[in-house]
């Protein structure tokens, strides 16, 4: 994993490791079926899970082993809320909690105008209350940011102060338009992407991005 740099007030990590590359590559392909595409990406967001809960907060504790007492660290309360955003999202949500089994999980529902490109919430499912609950967002693709910053501004309404978004592939784009809607922001803000693609096309795909994420999970419906 690379530490890309502050970029305006929104820390982006991209991911450098071979089996992180060689599984997005198989994503890429267009001949790899839904069931392997669901596989691959509950095991990418596993692999940047672990970056993205570098800085996750802890107590510490003392614990018995069977031969002496042990100083050691737990996670802090209150839990984590990792808010995959419908409904793409869904499919990264398997491989964040088998890292993190005890958080708690919200749902957020955006969908893009395929006219506008614009994100509206057509359902949400969170606690109201996000003070001191750190936040993992889960969106495949980080394409225009229109979802992206939708979704941040509303957890940033209910109290939410430390927020992660986790993407598989983001775009130059994408990840200007966060800096500059999120410049001087008093929130800890971080990007962590498998990959870092070359543009969007004018229909705002990912190129050369993996075509629909939803559709190659879920199929077209
Ligand atoms: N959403 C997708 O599923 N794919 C893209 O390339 C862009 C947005």
């Amino acid at each position: 994993m690379t530490y890309a740099g502050k970029v305006g007030d929104v820390k982006v990590h991209v991911a450098q490791h071979p089996l992180i590359t060689h599984k997005v590559t198989i994503l890429r392909d267009e001949k790899t079926p839904s069931s392997i595409f669901r596989e691959l990406i509950g095991e990418i967001v596993t692999l940047l899970a672990y970056e993205a809960t570098r800085e996750v907060k802890t107590v510490p504790v003392t614990v018995k082993t069977p031969v002496a007492m042990a100083e050691g660290a737990v996670m802090a309360k209150p839990d984590a809320v990792v808010i995959p955003i419908l409904r793409a999202g869904l499919g990264m949500l398997d491989g964040m909690v088998r890292l993190m089994p005890s958080v708690q999980v919200g749902f957020l529902g955006m969908v893009r105008d395929e006219h506008t490109l614009q994100a509206k919430t057509y359902a949400n499912r969170l606690p109201q209350d996000l003070h001191n609950h750190e936040c993992f967002v889960l969106d495949p693709m980080l394409a225009t940011g229109g979802t992206l910053i939708s979704a941040i501004h509303y957890l940033i309404d209910l109290g939410a102060t430390d927020i992660t978004m986790i993407c598989i592939l983001s775009s130059p784009e994408g990840v200007a338009a966060l800096e500059k809607e999120f410049e001087g922001t008093s929130a800890n803000l971080t990007l962590v992407t498998a990959a870092l693609d070359e543009k969007l096309n004018e229909k705002g795909y990912i190129i050369p991005g993996l075509g629909d994420a939803g559709d190659r999970l879920y199929g077209v419906v």
